[in-house]
């Protein structure tokens, strides 16, 4: 299984703060972004990873995450010259991914749940297609919108629409087969003039291989697009963090507690990243202070 962050986009709705720097660059509390996203890859077993991005923006994040190799990954780089749409991801992301299967992520949301990584897991050895992550929200005209049957299988797909027939969101993370990128290749964009992902999933939805998983109240899933999100997401995981003394998508522990890197690794990391207050947790982990 391969896996993609799509870490491109205008980031508009952020402007000025989006001016010059990437959207999941932006801190979310005491980390990158895009931490949020490779964590949640990194905690579902991928360890091969394309990071999409804006011509401009791609130095940016190889300079940040260069190889991946000193969290015992590997990360390659793509460009998408223009936001195109989410589907776009799998036609940049051909070569890549290859013969293999494929997850994606979406480089500006945030998922936070003591379940979450086993979710995933599992999600990614039953996958028979499509499967989606759906999480209820009060704004659904917002996402793409998933409507069940009552023993919750679904049965419809809407892209942002006026009427949401649920308030199911599709969130930004998908696991899919290889077809997926024959698929790709063949939807074409939208009024809107983006290739959507709603149209991926609704051909595995035709096909009856779509697999849907209903996120409830013990995961978060946030998305960071506008200053009022990003502040939320900031202070969750700084009330979090601050109570529990846990760091949450903390890569450089992730990889450790993966068995991704060594302790050798691990003590070359924390000499890498000074001595505030990130390194010294990362001392604590490697100690096992902390567990
Ligand atoms: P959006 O929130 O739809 O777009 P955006 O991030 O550019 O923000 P704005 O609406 O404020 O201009 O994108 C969701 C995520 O997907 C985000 O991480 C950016 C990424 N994305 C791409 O990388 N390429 C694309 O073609 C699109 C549509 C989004």
């Amino acid at each position: 299984m391969k896996g993609i962050i799509l870490a491109g986009g205008m980031g508009t709705r952020l402007y000025p703060m989006t001016k010059v720097v990437s959207k999941q660059l932006l801190p979310i509390y005491d980390k990158p972004m895009i931490y949020y996203p490779l964590s949640v890859l990194m905690m579902g077993g991928i360890k091969d990873i394309l990071v999409i991005s804006t011509p401009n923006d791609l130095p940016l994040y190889r300079s940040l995450l260069a190889d991946g190799q000193a969290w015992g990954i590997s990360i390659s780089y793509a460009e998408q010259p223009r936001p195109e749409g989410l589907a776009q991801a799998f036609i940049i992301g051909r070569d890549f991914v290859g013969d293999d299967d494929v997850c994606l992520i979406l480089g500006d949301n945030l998922f936070y749940g003591v379940s979450f990584p086993k979710y995933l897991q599992e999600a990614i050895s039953d996958n028979k297609g499509g499967t989606v992550f759906v999480y209820p929200v009060k704004d659904p005209w917002r996402y793409g919108v998933i409507t069940m049957d009552k023993d919750g299988r679904p049965v419809d797909i809407q892209e942002k629409p006026e009427a949401p027939k649920s308030n199911y969101a599709v969130t930004g993370l998908y696991i899919y087969k290889n077809e997926v990128l024959d698929i790709a290749s063949r939807i074409k964009p939208s009024a809107r003039g983006e290739l959507e992902i709603s149209d991926v999933n609704k051909a595995f939805l035709s096909s009856d291989r779509l697999s849907v998983i209903r996120l409830g109240r013990g995961i978060a899933w946030m998305d960071t697009g506008t200053p009022e999100a990003l502040l939320e997401a900031s202070s969750f995981i700084r009330t979090l963090e601050n109570r529990q003394g846990l760091k949450i998508a903390c890569i450089e522990e992730v990889g450790y507690r993966m068995g991704y890197i060594g302790a050798a690794q691990m003590r070359a990391l924390i000499d890498s990243l000074g001595d505030g207050e990130y390194s010294q947790y990362l001392g604590k982990v490697l100690k096992e202070d902390i567990y």
